[in-house]
């Protein structure tokens, strides 16, 4: 069997990545119920701010039951430890209460809340930002169940160097001892998914494809957008902690003129209004004001799928990878 699924307790090893705004329980518990494992993002469900670390918890909480209540499968909740992060222990007391199976764990790693996310039973998902031989290692030897090797390709932030998905893909492989490596970046079909098998990974791990998605909460004139372009149309810029590519807007087109301007991450970032600015273009559509973070799979998405067929379209097949 498949050890992503062994370890998952899932029938097909693609995992969707958690995307800030835009996932919420419809789209979690539909890539779950058709056999992935979905994973709610930071704001997953929600439209309002609250800086409060105990309200976001329980925000979270009614999440994790609103998935419940639609399947039975696997899920998985997004953690992004940092330092001096009032968030993440709050977050972490809400997984051990509800019993979330699985932890999608970004950022460096942090022995003690491996040790504790293991204390609760959860498995381990890890992702570092910046992927590399020698933090693979680190989580491997935390305990992380899985990690996910994440190229340039990629949409949100991205990493802070240059790897494609082809070349961290097999470096991540070849690292670890034993711990299976899904593939993450630019994968949106079935061909990726294959090559990243022949590269060594024992799953996926996709973002902009499952956006793409009829479930997805993302604006549907977004999505009719994103259709008409490919990779080559993205705007690629610096910014905190390290990069972004988005679609052309007039925000857009701004932070990428700071870009070639010269502008300082701090500048840019401040004028990408953080996720404020990516739940204005995505969710609300409005792409003067917001942007909107896409991978460059974008190029391979001709139409709106259900996150079942996507599921099952990007996996098909692979028993006869392993
Ligand atoms: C709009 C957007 C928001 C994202 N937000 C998060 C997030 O909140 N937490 C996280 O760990 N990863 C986040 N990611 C990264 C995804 O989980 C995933 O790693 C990435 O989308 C994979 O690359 P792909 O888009 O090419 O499939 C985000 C990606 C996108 C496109």
């Amino acid at each position: 069997m498949n050890s992503v699924c062994q370890i998952l307790g899932i029938e097909k090893p693609i995992i969707q990545g958690p995307m800030v705004w835009l996932t919420d329980v419809k789209l979690v518990a539909a890539v779950s119920a058709a056999g992935g494992l979905g994973s709610l993002g930071p704001n997953a469900g929600q439209t309002t701010v609250t800086r409060d670390p105990i309200e976001t918890a329980e925000r979270m909480r009614a999440q994790i039951r609103g998935v419940r209540a639609c399947t039975d499968k696997a899920f998985s909740v997004n953690i992004l430890p940092g330092t001096n992060d009032i968030y993440t222990p709050p977050m972490l007391k809400v997984i051990s209460e509800e019993h979330v199976p699985v932890v999608t764990y970004v950022g460096e790693v942090d022995e003690d809340i491996f040790r504790d996310l293991k204390g609760f039973g959860c498995k381990i998902v890890y992702r570092s930002l910046t992927p590399s031989a020698a933090n693979a290692r680190m989580a491997e030897k935390a305990g992380a169940d899985i990690i996910v090797a994440t190229g340039f390709d990629e949409g949100g932030s991205l990493p802070d160097k240059s790897l494609g998905t082809f070349s961290i893909v097999p470096l991540l492989v070849d690292a670890v001892e034993h711990t299976p490596i899904l593939a993450a970046g630019g994968i949106v079909d079935n061909r990726g998914c294959k090559a990243a098998f022949a590269l060594g990974a024992q799953g996926v791990y996709c973002g902009t494809v499952f956006l793409m998605s009829a479930e997805s909460r993302m604006a549907e004139s977004v999505k009719k957008a994103a259709l008409t372009h490919d990779a080559q149309d993205l705007l690629f810029f610096r910014t905190h902690p390290y990069f972004y590519r988005t679609l052309p807007g007039k925000l857009a087109n701004t932070l990428r003129a700071m870009h070639e301007a010269g502008e300082s991450r701090e500048v840019i970032a401040k004028a990408m209004g953080g996720f404020a600015g990516l739940r204005i273009g995505m969710l609300e559509g409005d792409m003067d004001k917001g942007y909107v973070s896409l991978g460059n799979g974008i190029s391979f998405i001709h139409s709106i799928k259900t996150a079942a067929q996507i599921v099952n379209d990007i996996t098909a097949g692979f028993e006869s990878w392993q």
